[in-house]
């Protein structure tokens, strides 16, 4: 079984992801820690996210033995994750390892910006998770302060729209439902309700499926 999970930044798909991943007995692969990953190494390395070269570069090189979750999470990296993740070759460097991760028996649950229009265009079960922008931002607010970051709601609220924007306007492969997305609105639930109407849409699309 591969369940696809996309959706702006903050939306609650990554808790989601992780939740249904355990009950279902399936991987699970946060997908924006690998374009994290390539900002991470690029900056490093002293030059921009949007220099292309060496991002593909990164990218071409990326290990996913070597994967520091914590520093990847950190504020300084998220904005140059969306400028490299706009690179077409950067993401077709990341792709193979994407695709095979969701086909390793039993299946998995990647949650990102594309994994249910072109990673796994054919998974069983597609969430679109999206939550209000304040309710976003207040959201990451409260992981940033979690980890011990400085965040002021507004600034953060900004980085958001602005990265949801790029997001969703590039050409590769851009933020976009798929036609066949089960749409979650998370802005008026809590973690453990966002997760229920997540296992009901899978239930219902499973039972639909046996039906037939
Ligand atoms: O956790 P948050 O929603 O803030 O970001 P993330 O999921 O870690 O993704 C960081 C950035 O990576 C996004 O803003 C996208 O530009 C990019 N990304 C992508 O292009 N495709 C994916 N499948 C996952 C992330």
């Amino acid at each position: 079984m591969i369940i696809a999970i996309d959706g702006p930044a903050a939306s609650g798909k990554g808790t989601i992801a992780r939740q249904l991943a355990q009950v279902y007995g399936l991987h699970h692969l946060d997908t924006g820690l690998l374009y994290r990953a390539v900002a991470k190494a690029v900056l490093d390395a002293g030059h921009a996210p949007d220099d292309a070269e060496h991002a593909i570069e990164a990218a071409v090189a990326f290990d996913p033995k070597r994967f520091d979750e914590a520093a990847l999470k950190a504020n300084a990296i998220t904005e140059a994750s969306s400028v490299v993740a706009a690179i077409p070759q950067v993401r077709q460097a990341l792709m193979n390892y994407q695709r095979a991760f969701a086909t390793r028996p039993p299946g998995a649950v990647l949650d990102g910006r594309d994994i249910g229009t072109v990673i796994a265009p054919g998974a069983d079960v597609k969430l679109f998770v999206v939550a209000s922008p304040e309710v976003r931002a207040a959201r990451r607010v409260r992981e940033m302060q979690a980890r011990g970051e400085q965040a002021d709601e507004m600034e953060v609220l900004a980085d958001l729209k602005r990265r949801d924007e790029r997001d969703s306007r590039r050409t590769a492969a851009p933020l976009i439902q798929a036609p066949d997305a089960h749409l979650l609105d998370t802005t008026h639930l809590g973690i453990d309700a966002a997760f229920r109407a997540a296992v009901d849409i899978i239930e219902a699309v499973r039972a639909g499926r046996k039906r037939r």
